[in-house]
C-alpha cells in the first residue's frame, strides 16, 4: 500500500465550505444590483462605498490577526486599496465613509480560512461583473471598475493556488465546522451591512 497517497482533488474542507455557503451565495447574488436596469453611476458608487465599509475593517482585522495560517501571503491578497482607487476615480472620499463593526470572528486559524474562502471566492464573479459595469456604465479598471477585476487575468490561477493552500492545512472535523461557520457568518455580516447601507435590491 502506498504510504503517501495524493491529496483528493477537492479537499473535504472545500466541499464543506461550498455546500455550507451555497444558499447564502445565491441569496446575496440575487440581491446585488449589478444587473439591475436602474443601476446608475451614483448607485454603483454607493454600492462600492458599502463594499469598502466592510472590506476595510475586515482586512484590517485580518492584518492584526494572530491566526493567519503560516505560508499564506495576506498582503498579496488585500483588496481594500482597489476599492479606494475606484472610489477616488468616482469622486468619493473613502476616509469619510461609515465602517461595519459587526464582523465575522477570527479566533482561530479555521475561522480565518473560512473568511478568506469567501473573500477569495468573491473574485470569481469578477469578470462577469466587470463586463456588465463596462457595458452599462462605461467604467473600466481606471475609472471605477478595478475592484471587480482585482486579480485580472490571474483570477483563475490565484483561485487554484488558494484552493491548494486550503487543502494543505490540516483541519479536523471540529475545525472544518468552524471554518464553515465563519464563512457563513462572513456572508451574513456582509449582507446585513449592505442591507443597512440600503444598496441591495
Ligand atoms: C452578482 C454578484 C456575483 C456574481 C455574479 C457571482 C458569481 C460567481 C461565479 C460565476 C462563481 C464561480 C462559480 C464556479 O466557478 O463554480 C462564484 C463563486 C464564488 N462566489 Fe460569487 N458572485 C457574486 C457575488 C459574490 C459575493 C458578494 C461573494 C462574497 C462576498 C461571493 C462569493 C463567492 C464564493 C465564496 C465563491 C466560490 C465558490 C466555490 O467554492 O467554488 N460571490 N461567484
Amino acid at each position: 500500500m502506498p504510504q503517501d497517497p495524493s491529496p483528493p482533488l477537492t479537499p473535504a474542507v472545500l466541499s464543506a465550505l461550498r455546500t455550507g455557503t451555497h444558499t447564502l451565495h445565491v441569496a446575496l447574488e440575487q440581491r446585488l444590483p449589478f444587473f439591475s436596469a436602474t443601476l446608475d453611476r451614483a448607485h454603483y458608487t454607493r454600492l462600492l462605498s458599502a463594499y469598502f465599509g466592510f472590506y476595510q475593517p475586515l482586512e484590517d482585522a485580518l492584518l492584526h490577526s494572530a491566526f493567519i495560517p503560516e505560508g499564506f501571503d495576506l498582503q498579496a491578497r488585500l483588496k481594500t486599496q482597489a476599492l479606494v482607487q475606484d472610489l477616488q476615480a468616482l469622486g468619493d472620499d473613502p476616509g469619510a465613509l461609515p465602517r461595519c463593526h459587526t464582523l465575522p470572528a477570527l479566533h482561530s486559524e479555521a475561522c480565518v480560512l473560512g473568511v478568506l474562502y469567501v473573500l477569495e471566492g468573491a473574485t470569481l464573479g469578477g469578470n462577469i461583473l466587470r463586463k456588465q459595469i463596462a457595458q452599462h456604465l462605461g467604467l473600466d479598471t481606471h475609472s471605477g471598475g478595478s475592484f471587480l477585476y482585482v486579480y485580472g487575468e490571474d483570477t483563475g490561477r490565484r483561485w487554484k493556488t488558494f484552493m491548494a493552500f486550503l487543502g494543505s492545512v490540516q483541519l479536523d472535523e471540529h475545525a472544518q465546522r468552524e471554518a464553515v461557520h465563519a464563512a457563513c457568518s462572513t456572508f451574513s455580516c456582509f449582507e446585513q451591512w449592505l442591507e443597512c447601507q440600503e444598496v441591495l435590491i
